[in-house]
């Protein structure tokens, strides 16, 4: 696969994301904001959770000149993308955050300086999500950070369809609701011929997909649960939070 196609690829996937997010990039600045009044302008290193092709290990990268990133995800192909759309700075392993095992894949032997998310926890079951906290609370290093970019609904139900209609205005305004969806990004990509090495490298059972639905105050239950000390959204707009966890 020409390193051209890649981009090309992960561009489509950065506007198919912003069907969902629509402020997508602002959030992402948000939480290179928090990783770096968290580490400083010193040497860090970084986990991305659920990293997909690096769009945000890539961003925190070239942010951070002495950050250095390992995204983690379980799908070969959208790591694959991501090792053609990444500097010598971000290292992508593939690893299933359902796994305890997880973190020996990152070959990070100290304690890491923060761990961040985009997009990506709401797909893992409550019980599997309480021990991915419990290992972050092991594995960062005391005054780290975790940060948490996700769809986490306020828990209240007339608010949440407030908030999920806010969303819904917001989406409108920026002109990202008639993006290519998912299952449209994913038909396409199967049409490539050029990829399809790396179509044939997934796994034959899909990754599960089940949204566990929890609100940003469950989020921070579990978090505290886990062993982190303080744990508060920095940022909301609609259901859409970045939710920051310190060790
Ligand atoms: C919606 S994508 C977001 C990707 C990326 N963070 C972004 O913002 O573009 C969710 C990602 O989570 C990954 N993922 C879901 N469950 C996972 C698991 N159990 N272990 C590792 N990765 C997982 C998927 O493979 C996918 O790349």
């Amino acid at each position: 696969m020409q390193g051209t196609t890649a981009q090309r690829w992960v561009r489509r996937w950065d506007a198919q994301q912003e069907r969902y997010v629509p402020d997508r990039e602002e959030r992402f600045r948000v939480v290179i904001d928090v990783v770096r009044a968290a580490v400083g302008t010193g040497p860090a290193s970084v986990v991305d959770l659920g990293c997909g092709p690096g769009s945000l290990s890539a961003r925190l990268a070239a942010a951070l000149p002495r950050v250095d990133v390992v995204g983690v995800d379980a799908d070969p192909l959208l790591l694959g993308l991501g090792a053609a759309n990444t500097g010598p700075r971000v290292r992508l392993v593939q690893a299933d955050l359902g796994y305890p095992t997880w973190p020996d894949r990152t070959g990070l032997a100290g304690p890491w300086d923060a761990a961040v998310s985009s997009t990506a926890l709401h797909w893992l079951d409550p019980d599997s999500l309480a021990a991915l906290y419990r290992t972050l609370a092991e594995r960062l290093r005391p005054g780290g950070v975790f940060v948490n970019a996700d769809h986490m609904a306020p828990g209240m139900s007339t608010v949440d369809t407030i908030a999920a209609a806010v969303r819904e205005a917001r989406t409108a305004r920026a002109g990202t609701g008639n993006n290519e969806d998912w299952a449209q990004w994913w038909q396409a990509l199967g049409e490539d011929t050029e990829l399809a090495p790396l179509l044939d490298g997934r796994p034959a059972t899909p990754i599960d997909h089940t949204e566990n639905e929890l609100t940003v105050g469950q989020h921070a239950e579990l978090l505290r649960a886990a062993g982190f000390t303080e744990a508060a959204p920095v940022w909301q707009f609609g259901d859409d939070h970045v939710l920051v966890a310190v060790r």
